[in-house]
Order: structure tokens, then sequence, then C-alpha cells
């Protein structure tokens, strides 16, 4: 149910002729931060003052003048420099209110100009094991496709995945030479990560050793470097001098972790009897796994066989974590089902002078860009890039959508806005492409999340520590609830599930999605704060009123009862759940899952502060007890939807 598109359609009536950028000057109208100055205010007088040279005074009188919502609004006030404030009227609340009781959309429209999404997200690199990065594409992905259906609009999601990469040349390489075949007969997905994470580790050192003199020197040079800077600053430097030692200081020390970490795992191979025969006789493994993949790329048949054994293996693997985590795709077109394409789609750009050859490789050429974008290779392979376009190609035919939208890691935000522009060149004018871009996910020491070893974490073990101590927590809430624990240990562990993969969804996708942000187990499952866990609490809290005072919640929704608004936390409450259709709206706007998040959390303290002031189930009347029962379970309800669209389940109890 929304308010603030009504009033803009009122505004838009009143604004009109007035100025030409009306939807600009809607965006000025919001919802007030203190009550005193209403529930919404409208700002846009004084620069609709400004630039008529009128006082804005004069101008917002003359816009409440042409203003009809009567029926909405108790009459506007003109306050300050210009502002106009509204007050809702409590009998439209109330109507709204009354309507979405009996409305499973709780009154949010369907959109009336409905687009075609493709949204492409998760796209994990199979044969590796998923770690933490992926849970932010997969549930910020999963949450954008969950709203963008729910206002109404087609969404088709496609998992993009990375399953014709490197990865394959290094198991493939793995297990030509290091095939345990009685573990692989057991297990295929656990010795193919062996398999993995040994020629990683094996490629590593390689790679490390050969730096090392490098990076050695380097430091060497920093160091003195510094040194003489210092000696030139004296002992007393001024501000800024003092500032840039400072800085030259800390990046000395980085870079001499760095280097410490590179020896400690250079040394930790060496240390290890069978690690440092197989680094001696694998030496020049890098080159021999790319070539195991250029010869898969070029259709070996062995290689191919290998990787078409490989892949239903990885494929279970990430299903078992997307089950978990309740996600599903429309679609799974990974990379190698556009190998095919890649040589048609480089010869149309060259063949349209999109692309062209530069030291025996192809490429296309942007405006204001330093570096092309490489599509094909010297020595005839393909790229990520070539990948891409062939894919929006097909997206395009197969599809046509109104947007595409790549839930992609910051990183790549460079490989996209090449993307995009060729695209454009392509002639794909029209369409919105969009790089959903998010931040990294950091440790307490504030660098990108590892385990203790230093290895990145899988994200099945995150899922689940999450559970496990998710756990703890339903246990210990249970039993020490007053009249005794009500959840049977069979229960206890289904509900644990749930709220430990809430928690996780939730603290991911509560956060700015541009930022990094710091994984912390204890703050995503605190009982208060902004997490899941205490929006399932919520829920649960009113849940377990309906039961306590025996409600056939069902018969009271149908019965008509009214609502009734008397004292301001009901007001507020009634105000607040009647904002979600105002913030689903925002939230696919700016594809900000976060909006939705803050908003339930809002809601929360608005339902926690009504629920101190306002006896439910002692209300003073009957007719009282009916309508704050219908609050709750307007609140519950509306909660539920709105964790259902992040992709996360409520629980009855917990
Ligand atoms: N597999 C890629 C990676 O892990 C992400 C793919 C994203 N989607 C795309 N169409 N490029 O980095």
């Amino acid at each position: 149910m929304s308010i603030l598109p009504d009033l803009k359609e009122r505004f838009r009536d009143a604004l009109t002729g007035r100025a030409d950028d009306v939807d600009e000057l809607l965006d000025l109208i919001r919802r007030s931060g203190d009550p005193k100055f209403g529930d919404y205010q409208a700002n846009f007088a004084m620069s609709l003052g400004k630039r008529t040279g009128r006082p804005p005074r004069e101008v917002a009188a003359e816009v409440v003048e042409r203003l009809d919502v009567a029926d909405i609004c108790r009459p506007p006030e003109i306050a300050g420099p210009g502002f106009i404030n509204l007050r809702i009227r409590d009998d439209w609340l109330i109507a709204r209110l009354s309507a979405a009781v009996t409305d499973s959309r709780l009154g949010v429209r369907q959109t009336p100009r409905p687009r075609t999404y493709v949204v492409d997200y998760s796209a994990p690199n199979v044969a590796k094991p998923m770690h933490v990065g992926h849970i932010r594409s997969t549930v910020i992905g999963d949450a954008l496709c969950r709203m963008l259906r729910f206002l109404g609009h087609k969404v088709i999601s496609d998992n993009h995945l990375g399953d014709w990469g490197t990865q394959f040349g290094m198991i493939i390489y793995g297990y030509k030479h290091f095939l345990d075949r009685s573990a692989y007969r057991a297990s295929p997905v656990q010795e193919l990560a062996r398999l993995y994470k040994l020629v990683r580790r094996l490629m590593d050192y390689h790679e490390g050793r050969s730096q090392f003199p490098k990076l050695t020197e380097q430091v060497a040079q920093q160091a003195d470097a510094l040194q003489r800077n210092r000696e030139e600053a004296g002992p007393r430097p001024d501000k800024k001098t003092a500032q840039t030692l400072r800085r030259q200081e800390s990046s000395l020390a980085e870079a001499r972790d760095e280097l410490a970490e590179l020896r400690q795992k250079l040394d930790a191979v060496k240390a290890d009897p069978l690690l440092s025969r197989q680094v001696a006789e694998h030496s020049g493994i890098g080159a021999a796994v790319l070539a195991e993949t250029a010869r898969l790329h070029e259709g070996d048949e062995e290689n191919l066989r290998l990787w078409r054994e490989f892949l239903p293996a990885c494929e279970d693997e990430i299903d078992r974590v997307y089950g978990r985590l309740n996600v599903t795709f429309d679609h799974t077109l990974g990379e190698s089902f556009y190998q095919n394409r890649l040589a048609a789609t480089v010869d149309g750009l060259v063949h349209e002078g999109i692309a062209r050859e530069s030291d025996g490789a192809i490429c296309v050429f942007l405006d204001g860009q330093d570096v092309p974008m490489l599509i094909r290779k010297k020595d005839g392979a393909f790229l990520y890039a070539t990948t891409d376009l062939a894919t929006i190609r097909f997206r395009m035919e197969q599809f046509a959508p109104d947007a595409i939208l790549y839930v992609v890691d910051h990183r790549q935000s460079l490989h996209f806005e090449h993307l995009f522009a060729t695209a454009r060149l392509m002639g794909y004018k029209d369409i919105e492409l969009q790089h959903v871009s998010f931040g990294t996910v950091l440790g307490d020491d504030g660098r990108p999340f590892k385990t203790r070893s230093g290895d990145t974490v899988g994200l099945e073990g995150l899922l689940d520590e999450a559970v496990r101590r998710a756990g703890a927590i339903v246990a210990a809430n249970d039993d020490a609830k007053l009249d005794g624990p009500e959840i049977p240990p069979e229960q206890r562990a289904e509900i644990a599930e749930r709220v430990g993969i809430a928690a996780l969804k939730y603290a991911d996708l509560s956060q700015n999605r541009t930022s990094d942000y710091v994984f912390s187990y204890d703050k995503m499952l605190a009982m208060n704060g902004n997490t899941a866990t205490y929006m399932q609490y919520a829920y649960a809290r009113v849940r377990s009123i309906f039961r306590k005072g025996n409600v056939d919640i069902e018969a009271l929704r149908a019965s008509g009862a009214p609502i009734v608004l008397g004292s301001p936390a009901e007001r507020a409450l009634g105000l607040e759940i009647l904002r979600l259709a105002d913030v689903l709206e925002l939230a696919v706007c700016d594809y900000r899952p976060n909006q939705l998040t803050a908003y339930l959390f809002d809601l929360a303290n608005r339902y926690s502060a009504f629920f101190e002031q306002c006896p439910v189930l002692k209300a003073e009347t009957g007719q009282l007890r009916q309508s704050r029962l219908l609050l709750c379970d307007l609140t519950a309800r509306t909660i539920c939807k709105g964790l259902e669209l992040l992709g996360i389940d409520v629980v009855e109890k917990m």
C-alpha cells in the first residue's frame, strides 16, 4: 500500500505547467524526520523560488492552493522558509490498513510499467570450492529477483557459471599426475577439490619463488628511500612531510608483512618432504596447466572427456549450497555454453568495424579508455570478455530484455565499463546495462576474510558454523522461557538451520552493497539490532501472542473488525506498515536490498514501542483488543513478506 506515489501524483497535477523538471521536484517529497513537521514533507519550494526569483513561501502557498489532497491529508501547512508539511488523515490510514488486512500483497500494487530483466548473479567458477565472496552475489542477486518479480516485472535469472576456465586446466593436470583413485571413486567432489588445492599450491610456490627476489629488492629500496627522506626531513619535519613519512612507513610495514608471509609459505612447502618433492618434480606446472586448458578449448578428446566427467560433480557441489540457501535459477548457461559462438562473435565485430587487429590480437578500442578490450589473443585464445559479448548477443535475441543486471564484485568494474561500451557499439543502445557491484567481505583485521591458516573460508563451513551458533542461541532462548521450553529437540535443529542461514544472508543484505563489510558471527546473530535474528524473533513473538490468547487470526481478519489508531504509537506503527510499497520502489530503483532491511528494522522498532505502550491481549475494550491484534498481524505479515523478498524464512517459534 503506497503513500508516496499517491502524494506525488497529486503534486504532479499541481505542478504541471509550473516547471519542466517536475519529476526532480517530486523527488523532494519525503517522509519527514520529525513528527512535529507532519508525516511527509515537500521541500521543493525553495529551489523553485530561487529559480523564479520569488519568495519560496509564496511559491509554496500557490502550489498548496492548486493541490488537491483533501482525501489523503489534513490541510497542508507551510513552515520555515517554505516547507510544505503534510499530515496523513487517520481515516485514510485506517482505510488502507483495513484493505491490507485481507490482501495477500499487503496493498502493494503491481507496477503499471512492467519491464523484462535478466539478472546475472552467483556465477562461481566451479571446480574451485565456493567461498565467502560468493555469498554476496548470490544473496543480493536472489533478493533483487524476488523484489522485482513481486513488483510485477518479468525476471529471468541466469547463473553464468565459470565452467570453462583455467581451473579446469588445473584439475585436469592434477588428475593426470596426482589422482588418488579410491578417493575419487568414494567422493569425486572431495578428491577434485584436493587436486585443485594441491595444484594451486604448487603453482603458487613457483610463482612466489620467482617473485621473491624482486619483492625483496623492492622492500630494500623502499626502506632506503624512507631512510633518505627521514634524514632530509630532519628532526622536526613540517606537518605535510610528517604525513608523507607516516604513509611511507606504513606502506613499508605492509610490504614487509607480505614478504614475510610469502617466505613463510615457501618455507612451509620446503619443510614438507612430499610437497618439496612435488614442487621439484613439477617445476613447469604453470605453463603445463595453461597448456591443458588450451587443449580443452581446442577440443582435445581426452580433456573434453575429463571435463564432461568433472562437471556434474562440480554442479552437485554448488547445488547443495544453493539448496541450503534456497536459491534457484531459471537458467544456468555457463561460459561453456557460449564456446561455439565466440569465433562468430569476434568475426562479426571485425566485420562491423568495431574490433580490429593489433599486434596479432583482436581488440576493441573505446573512446576515452586507455587500454583496449582484448577479445582474441595472438595465439587465438578467446577471453572472458569475448564470452560476455556473445552472452549479451544471445540474451538480446533470446529474451529481449529491457535491462541486464550483473551482480558482480567491484573489482570487475573496468571489465563491465568496456563490455557495456562495446555493447552500445554493437547497437544495443536502449537497454539498461547495469553492473550491480559490491564490496569485499573482510575479517576483523580489515583484510579479506580468511581462515587462520590463510586459506579463504569455504562457504559450506561458513553456513555450518552460523547454524551451529544459531542452535546455541535458539536452545538458550527456549530454555529461558518463563513457562519452560516449548521446542522439541528435532525442531530446534530445523529452526537453527533457518536462523543461521537467515543471519548470514541478512548480514550481507543489510550492508550498503558498495562498501566492504566486516564479517562477524556475533553481530549477525545478535537478538537486538538490525539482524535477521531480531526480525525473526519479532515475528515469532507476534505468533506467540496469538497462541497465548487463543486468537483465530484468520477469522479475525475476515471479520471486518475496525482498526483504531487512538494513540501515537498505534498511529506511528500503522503509518510504518504502509510504507512497504514505497520502500520496495526505492530498493529496486538503485538495486539496494539494504533499503528493505533498514525499513524492516524501523518497523520492528515501531512495533516494540507500540507493544510497550499498548496492551494487546489485555486491552481496555474488546474492540481495542481486536484492532491491536490486527496491527500485530499486519506487522508480522509485513516482516514475513519483507524477509521472503530477501530470501529469508521466518520461524513460528524460537
Ligand atoms: N565467474 C566470474 C567470476 O567468478 C563471474 C561472472 C559474472 N558474470 C558475467 N557475466 N561476467 O569472477
